[in-house]
């Protein structure tokens, strides 16, 4: 009986993967063929990807030395860089030979832009502000992405009792062809949902920095009561349920700064790859640690300091490098913990998809990168089951604590 019960759940499960693949795929086929060739995002959709992983060569072999278990791999192919050739049609084509330095280094004192939409009345709905305000990078062309959001783990109110509110970060679309009542349709949006922040300025990769600083300004200004900020972007899995655990009981006048950190990465001086970064433009050896940018969480004393020094350190075109600066000069040291996995989970190859869609996997991590739409609503409504019941919990629980455990030092974090 009970076999036989697992032999259907995973049998349903299967079809519902191979039509959401198939759905998605059809969608995307659709409308993300110009997108593709103009270079704004990679085959799976995911706006701006490529830029979070500025050292994603160095960090790799580290990156599987600290997964948690077997079944943890990351999707990031060694082999990126050289990926990155005209021979690839879903990758841009070298964002980088088309990048002008000279001219951004001309232009980087012109960095404040007026805010379009805003959201002011959004922390004072709730009396004594949200718990988690939650921020996320988003293209104005990715409607989709937006909703499945709204609908799955972005969803505003209470959650484990604890008040939620959620924002998208905006800017001007770089191709206004593409969408040419995308103003209107914005403003609808904003109207219809209240979470849309727009910025006066282009969205491009190398104006993310400009979207850090901005967003640092609003919450400083507009939300100086939300107790934490989760910012990440549209295309990680987010469970908030774990995000409000590990931050219960954490005193938000104090400092912190949690993510997915990488240590001890090196500019990339090879002009064809895509993080190339001349030493014209950032001289030293080695970039200070900073967040992969799935996302990361940070408290709002942090956000009041980052706001200020953000202001003040010298634009850098990567977005997860700069903000690392920004803790650089307050001095702050970021927080590693294992429950984010900026760079995705995956199989191996040999298998098919069924167990990255294990739910029990789900359930003990914070933030899972790099998911298209269809697997984030997937992902949402398998662990939002009720009848879940993950027999292996304990044997992946080993790895990960949420609760303090300990007053005052850091070794709860990792393992
Ligand atoms: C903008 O998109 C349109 C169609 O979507 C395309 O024909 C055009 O070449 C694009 N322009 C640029 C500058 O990428
Ligand atoms: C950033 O946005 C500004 C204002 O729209 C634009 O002039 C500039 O070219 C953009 N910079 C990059 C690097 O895309």
């Amino acid at each position: 009986m009970r076999v036989q019960l697992k032999g259907d759940a995973i049998c349903t499960l299967c079809l519902v993967v191979a039509l959401f693949t198939i759905l998605y795929s059809q969608l995307s086929h659709m409308s993300l063929r110009e997108e593709q060739a103009k270079g704004q995002r990679t085959a799976s959709g995911a706006t701006h990807k490529g830029l979070h992983h500025p050292t994603a060569l160095q960090r790799q072999p580290e990156g599987r030395v600290m997964g948690t278990g077997p079944r943890i791999i990351s999707v990031v192919k060694p082999s990126e860089e050289v990926n990155e050739k005209d021979s690839d049609p879903t990758l841009p084509p070298s964002i980088n030979s088309a990048f002008d330095f000279r001219n951004y280094l001309r232009n980087k004192d012109n960095r404040q832009f007026d805010l379009l939409i805003n959201q002011p009345k959004k922390c004072s709905r709730t009396p004594g502000g949200p718990f988690l305000l939650i921020a996320i990078k988003s293209l104005v062309e990715d409607f989709d992405r937006r909703e499945i959001v709204r609908k799955t783990w972005g969803r505003e109110g209470l959650v484990n009792g604890a008040q939620v509110q959620r924002l998208f970060l905006l800017a001007i679309p770089k191709n206004k062809t593409t969408l040419p009542t995308w103003e209107s349709l914005v403003h609808q949006e904003s109207l219809m949902y209240r979470d849309i922040l727009l910025w006066d300025f282009l969205d491009t990769f190398f104006n993310l920095t400009l979207k850090e600083i901005h967003f640092l300004q609003w919450a400083n200004k507009f939300c100086p009561n939300t107790k934490f900020i989760f910012k990440g972007d549209a295309d990680v899995f987010v469970n908030v349920e774990n995000i409000i655990s590990f931050l219960d009981g954490r005193d938000a006048s104090e400092d912190l700064f949690v993510g997915d950190i990488i240590y001890n990465a090196h500019p990339i001086r090879t002009r064809k790859s895509k993080y190339y970064i001349p030493e014209t433009m950032y001289g030293l050896g080695m970039y200070p640690a900073y967040a992969g940018g799935g996302g990361f969480l940070l408290s709002r004393s942090t956000m009041k300091k980052l706001s200020q020094a953000c202001g003040q350190v010298e634009l850098f075109p990567i977005d997860d490098v700069f903000l690392g600066m920004c803790l650089q000069r307050i001095n702050l040291k970021p927080v590693l913990h294992e429950g984010f996995k900026t760079f995705g989970i995956t199989k191996p190859s040999a298998a098919p998809n069924l167990q990255t869609f294990d739910p029990c996997f789900y359930k003990d991590l914070m933030v899972v990168h790099s998911l298209k739409a269809a697997e984030i609503w997937l992902m949402w409504n398998l662990l939002h089951n009720p009848r879940l019941s993950c027999t292996q919990k304990k044997q992946v629980k080993k790895t990960f604590r949420w609760k303090i455990k300990t007053k005052g030092t850091t070794n709860y974090f990792g393992t």
